[in-house]
C-alpha cells in the first residue's frame, strides 16, 4: 500500500463532511450521524425516524394518539426514548408512566413527571382525565405509556376508564397519548382503541396487524429489518410506510433532552 493512502486512511474523519443520504432505508439512523442530527435538529416536530432516501418521519398534531405495538426486542423502548427526549427539549410536558424503569436516564430533568408505581397509575391518570374535561391547557402535553406490562395495567378498571377519556378529549385540550405494547389492546373499548389515528407497527402480530392495516400482513410485515425497522400507518386505509426509528443510547437522550450536544455521550 502506498504510503499516502495509510496516511489518508488513519486520518480521523471530519465531523463537517456529510454522508450522502441513502437510497433505499438505512439500517440505522444514529442521531449523532451529522446529516441526521442536523435535520432533527431543524424539524418542526419530533423525528420518528427515517424513510426512504432519507427522508425524514416527523410525528406532528394531525397524528394524533400513537399505538406502537411489536414484538419483544424491536426496538419499542429506544422509539420512546428519541420521542420523549425530542419533547422534553421542545418545552412539551412529558408524563412517563414506566412501571419497569426503562427511561431513568429521563429523572429529574425539567418537564418530565414520572409514574413508575402500580398503584399510582389510575391516579395519574384519573388527574390527567380530569384536566382534559375542562378543556385546552396551557403547554401541550405527553402521556407516554411504556412497554406491555404498563400497557396493560392502564387498560384495565379505573385506570382505563381515565384512558379512554383521555383518548377521547385529549386532542382538543392538547394531550398526546403514545403508548407502547404488544398487541392491540383487546381490554380496552372499540372507540376508545381507534382513537388511536397512528400505528407504528414493530413485527407485530398477524391479528395487531389486520387491527392496524384493515388489511392483511405481507411477508414484509415481518422484514428483515434490524430492531428499529417499524411500518406507520397514519391514517386508516393508508399503506403502511417502512420507516427506520431514530437511534440514540440513553446518555444520548439525556444530552439532547437538556440541550447539550449527544455526539459527545457514548455511542453504546
Ligand atoms: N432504532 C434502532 N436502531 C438501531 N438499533 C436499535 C433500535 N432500536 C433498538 N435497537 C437495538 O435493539 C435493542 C433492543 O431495543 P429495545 O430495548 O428498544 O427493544 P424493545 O422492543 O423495547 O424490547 P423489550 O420488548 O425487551 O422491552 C437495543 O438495545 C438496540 O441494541
Ligand atoms: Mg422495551
Amino acid at each position: 500500500m502506498k504510503l499516502s493512502t495509510l496516511i489518508s486512511r488513519m486520518r480521523p474523519a471530519r465531523p463537517d463532511v456529510q454522508p450522502p443520504a441513502v437510497q433505499g432505508l438505512r439500517q440505522i439512523a444514529p442521531l449523532t450521524l451529522p446529516g441526521l442530527a442536523r435535520t432533527v435538529e431543524a424539524a418542526q416536530h419530533p423525528v420518528l425516524g427515517f424513510g426512504v432516501g432519507d427522508l425524514p418521519v416527523l410525528l406532528t398534531p394531525e397524528h394524533g394518539h400513537v399505538l406502537l405495538a411489536g414484538g419483544a426486542g424491536h426496538g419499542c423502548t429506544v422509539a420512546l426514548r428519541g420521542l420523549v427526549a425530542q419533547y422534553l427539549r421542545r418545552g412539551v410536558e412529558v408524563d412517563l408512566l414506566d412501571l419497569h424503569f426503562e427511561h431513568t436516564w429521563a429523572h429529574h430533568l425539567p418537564g418530565m413527571t414520572r409514574v413508575e408505581h402500580p398503584d399510582a397509575l389510575a391516579r395519574h391518570l384519573a388527574a390527567l382525565a380530569e384536566q382534559v374535561r375542562s378543556g385546552p391547557g396551557g403547554r401541550q402535553r405527553v402521556l407516554m405509556i411504556e412497554s406491555a406490562a404498563t400497557a396493560e395495567a392502564v387498560c384495565t378498571g379505573a385506570a382505563a376508564e381515565a384512558l379512554t377519556t383521555l383518548l377521547a378529549h385529549g386532542r382538543t385540550a392538547g394531550v398526546r397519548v403514545v403508548m407502547a405494547c404488544h398487541d392491540v389492546p383487546r381490554n380496552l373499548p372499540g372507540r376508545a382503541r381507534d382513537r388511536f389515528t397512528t400505528r407504528l407497527l414493530a413485527h407485530p402480530s398477524d391479528t395487531t396487524w389486520r387491527w392496524a392495516t384493515g388489511g392483511e400482513p405481507p411477508p414484509t410485515a415481518r422484514s428483515d429489518g434490524g430492531p428499529g425497522r417499524m411500518h406507520l400507518v397514519s391514517r386508516t386505509g393508508a399503506a403502511p410506510a417502512e420507516v427506520q426509528v431514530l437511534y440514540l443510547t440513553q446518555a444520548q437522550a439525556r444530552a439532547f433532552a437538556r440541550g447539550t450536544d449527544p455526539a459527545k455521550e457514548p455511542g453504546r
